[in-house]
């Protein structure tokens, strides 16, 4: 288990030139910003088989994860449901992990394991990449916090203004943080009180946020008017939930309620339904309605980030933001978070009508991150993983039209998911009718097998800057596998 940097550049099947203009052609056409393949001639899957292997693979997870088991008995005591985020739990118990480096983590029954969650995203720049490592260690020892300004802040906020284009920034400590404080400014600035989100987007734990956020579908509602669904404990204020990709429905609310909505946040690719893509045209379309009503459009940039390109996903698709929300993939795996966008609506923080706080904003060993990725992710190193995550896509797809399978790939940066579904998904209800039980055959069959994937069944795989030739071949030889085992 070694780091391993990006290599030569003879493992591209396809080049990709991510720092060429925005092109026009997304709208019309999702290639080659995005990528989509749907199968040709899909036969439905025999459901007894399924379940029989599940069965099968738990058997197996069970009888091969024995260290795993003791450290969730233990944790259950100290934390509920044994976990530090409920993200990672899952039934019987959840993977316990002893170290990580590179592309790869060992458990603590000692099982080296290719990760591909690489920590829902956050891990772009692999496990201890050295340049991470060394930027951090010089904070070490010239102080972590220093709770007053510092050259350190401020060459972190222009380069990330630089890196993704936008005027001022404020820094924070998780995605939750920032997306509360970008609705919370939205709301400050316009002196309006109501907010819009997307049916089934995730954009962490600030209760308005919560809303809708992959609810049952039998408290839904209509799936073009869908109905709010508000979790217990959430005080959800003035909320409007749309489907994505669905320009009538938010015309609609905008004309009705316009003039008391303050913002509407959305990720401009859907990262926590697998990955939506936008349809043609629709995300310029919902700037240019958001400006109509002088709405303010807040894309959620935590996932997409710089795993969708050097300056994010905007810049990517060509549709600009008034503010950002970044975290995850900025901070090399450090703790970091920010909101940032046009100076017309930050100044609501200088002139006093609205406070953002925070006693680790900024703090100088996030900031070594800031620096540690501006090194590391270079236009040439995010379009060599890039096209790996292609090449993976491509010979999966493949592997799908030979068997016929029910299902098809989807990809956007250095992201990549495969989707049990014949047809695209563009929301919310077409996520949820995807075949979930075979989602969970793919993602046990890979655990057992030496690779992580996240256990959400609703996230994506990373190919990391650590991520090579090897790992892209275990996916890809893994797939195939189970395709077979699938028919046999
Ligand atoms: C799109 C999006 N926004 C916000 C968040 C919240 O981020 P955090 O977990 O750092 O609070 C997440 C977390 O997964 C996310 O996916």
């Amino acid at each position: 288990m070694s780091w391993r940097p990006p290599g030569a550049l003879d493992v591209f099947t396809q080049v990709m030139n991510s720092t060429s203009p925005v092109n026009t052609d997304f709208f019309s056409d999702l290639e080659p910003q995005a990528y989509r393949k749907l199968p040709t001639s899909p036969v439905p899957l025999d459901m007894a088989r399924v379940d029989e292997l599940i069965a099968a693979e738990w058997k197996r997870f069970t009888t091969g994860t024995f260290g795993s088991n003791e450290e969730f008995q233990r944790s259950l005591a100290s934390m509920p449901m044994g976990v530090p985020s409920s993200f990672q739990h899952w039934d019987p118990y959840p993977i316990a992990i002893a170290s990580a480096e590179g592309a790869w983590m060992t458990d603590v029954d000692g099982r080296k394991l290719l990760d591909l969650s690489m920590g829902f995203g956050a891990m772009l720049a692999g496990h201890l990449n050295p340049v991470v490592v060394e930027e951090a260690t010089n904070a070490l020892k010239t102080g972590t916090l220093f709770v007053t300004p510092s050259p350190i802040s401020r060459d972190a906020a222009e380069r990330m203004c630089k890196r993704f284009d936008i005027d001022q920034i404020r820094f924070a400590n998780s995605g939750t943080e920032a997306t509360m404080y970008a609705s919370r400014l939205a709301k400050a600035y316009t002196g309006r009180d109501g907010m819009v989100k997307l049916e089934g987007g995730y954009h962490g734990s600030y209760d308005p946020m919560t809303v809708s956020a992959k609810p049952k579908l039998e408290y839904a509602g209509d799936p073009e008017e869908p109905t709010p669904v508000i979790p217990a404990g959430s005080n959800a204020g003035e909320i409007y939930v749309v489907p994505f990709n669905n320009l009538p429905s938010l015309e609609k609310l905008f004309k009705a309620h316009g003039s008391t909505i303050a913002c509407i946040i959305m990720e401009p690719v859907m990262e926590n339904l697998a990955i939506v893509l936008p349809d043609a045209g629709y995300l310029a379309a919902v700037r240019a309605l958001c400006d109509e009503y002088g709405i303010i459009l807040i894309f959620d940039e935590v996932k997409t980030g710089l795993t969708a390109g050097p300056h994010g996903a905007a810049a990517r698709i060509g549709v600009k933001p008034d503010l950002i929300t970044l975290a995850k993939s900025i901070g090399g795996g450090l703790p970091l978070a920010a909101f940032g966008g046009k100076k017309e609506i930050m100044s609501a923080i200088a002139d006093g009508r609205f406070d953002h706080f925070g006693t680790f904003n900024a703090n100088p060993l996030a900031m070594a991150g800031v620096r540690a990725m501006d090194r590391i992710c270079t236009p040439d190193a995010l379009a060599h993983a890039e096209a790996l995550n292609r090449q993976a896509l491509d010979r999966i797809m493949e592997i799908i039209e030979q068997h016929n399978l029910p299902a098809h790939t989807v990809g956007f940066g250095v992201k990549g998911c495969i989707t049990w579904s014949s047809t695209p998904v563009r929301n919310y209800r077409d996520y949820k009718a995807t075949d979930f039980k075979v989602a969970e055959l793919a993602w046990l069959w890979s655990l057992n097998r030496g690779i992580v994937t996240p256990p959400g069944l609703d996230e994506q795989w990373l190919i990391s800057l650590a991520h090579g030739q090897e790992e892209i071949d275990k996916l890809v030889e893994d797939f195939r596998e189970l395709a077979e085992a699938l028919r046999a």
